[in-house]
């Protein structure tokens, strides 16, 4: 496992910046507007340690299904990866470790220019987020962390790349069809686009009242706050196709939540910090957020909640 070296100057292979790295002319967001909510300010993200385990329950929650999907693409040793929003970075730092051939299960051996068209250059990922907080201490030669919106700041050094993937991303950003353009730009020839998004549709048919309304809640309230559509996954792979990409696939997680395990601790983590918005928008009252709340903490609870899409597509080798 990628060990999470911080500040680790090694060997230099690839000459790109490693901790908390900034692009010229990128763009801070520390101190937005007050008129524009976006998701790194007060709705979520942040550097606190409910973040952090946020963060990490959706890592253990997800990650097995994405590595599955970026597995059956042939992410392989010497591959140039680009993590989009990395948050908490697990999948950055098992990508690392997957083309550095650091990773145990790395069978695809060294790249070459015939096939796929991977680049024979050694295997770099470069981790993007507009907060980094939770990444620098990944941040090492193989890995780069770099501070960067993706909605607006130049491409990111070490392009154009092999894969590029966003997890939790796009859905909540409002001009998502144009950072789409922009993901699809910073692919090789070749190079492979995955793109995952929660979505909403399993809500509706939640048997628990309270919880079913606390979860269409979270979705309303980030939709109102952030712009979040929570459906633009049912239309996956569409968006991937209308740019041109090619072997366009689509897989839907679906998770349990319940069990008082890392779902529900996901979900509950949300839940309390979104409560606040919740609560001024009117969107459900707070008998019904603590009867959800305390269906999370119940081992004996179980329901699904948001669903995962995760799409994804090749670009033409030419
Ligand atoms: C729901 S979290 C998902 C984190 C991670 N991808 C995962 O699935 O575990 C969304 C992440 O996107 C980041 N993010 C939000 N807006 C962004 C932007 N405009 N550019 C880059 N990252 C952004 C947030 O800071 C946050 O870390």
């Amino acid at each position: 496992m990628h060990s999470g070296r911080a500040g680790d100057a090694g060997p230099a292979r690839a000459a790109m910046p490693t901790v908390a790295a900034e692009l010229p002319g990128v763009t801070s967001h520390r101190h937005p507007s007050p008129q524009q909510r976006r998701y790194a300010d007060d709705v979520l993200g942040g550097p606190t340690d409910t973040e952090r385990a946020r963060l990490a329950a959706m890592a253990a929650v997800c990650d097995p299904t994405t590595i599955r999907v970026l597995d059956e693409r042939g992410v392989g040793v010497g591959w140039r990866c680009l993590e989009v929003g990395a948050g908490g970075g697990s999948i950055a730092a098992w990508l690392a470790d997957r083309v550095t051939g650091a990773d145990a299960d790395s069978t695809t051996g060294p790249a070459t220019d015939a096939g796929a068209g991977h680049a024979t250059r050694a295997g770099h990922v470069v981790a993007t987020d507009v907060d980094t907080r939770h990444l620098d201490v990944l941040a090492g030669p193989e890995l780069t962390v770099l501070r960067h919106d993706v909605t607006r700041d130049p491409a990111p050094p070490g392009g154009p790349f092999d894969l590029i993937h966003a997890r939790f991303v796009l859905e909540h950003l409002p001009d998502r069809e144009h950072v789409l353009d922009r993901l699809r730009d910073w692919l090789k020839p070749a190079g492979v686009l995955v793109v995952e998004s929660i979505a909403a549709f399993p809500l509706d048919s939640s048997p628990h009242p309270a919880f079913r309304r606390a979860m269409l809640s979270i979705d309303e309230a980030l939709a109102k706050t952030i712009g979040t559509d929570s459906a633009w996954a049912r239309g996956f792979p569409g968006p991937l196709q209308a740019r041109g990409l090619v072997d366009v696939g689509v897989s839907v997680h679906l998770p349990t939540t319940g069990g008082a395990g890392a779902s529900a601790q996901c979900w509950a983590l949300t839940l309390t910090r979104l409560r606040p918005h919740i609560r001024e928008l009117d969107l459900a009252g707070d008998d019904t957020l603590d009867e959800a709340l305390d269906c999370l903490a119940d081992p004996a609870f179980f329901d699904l909640s948001f669903a995962t899409a995760i799409a994804w597509g090749r670009a033409p080798d030419y």
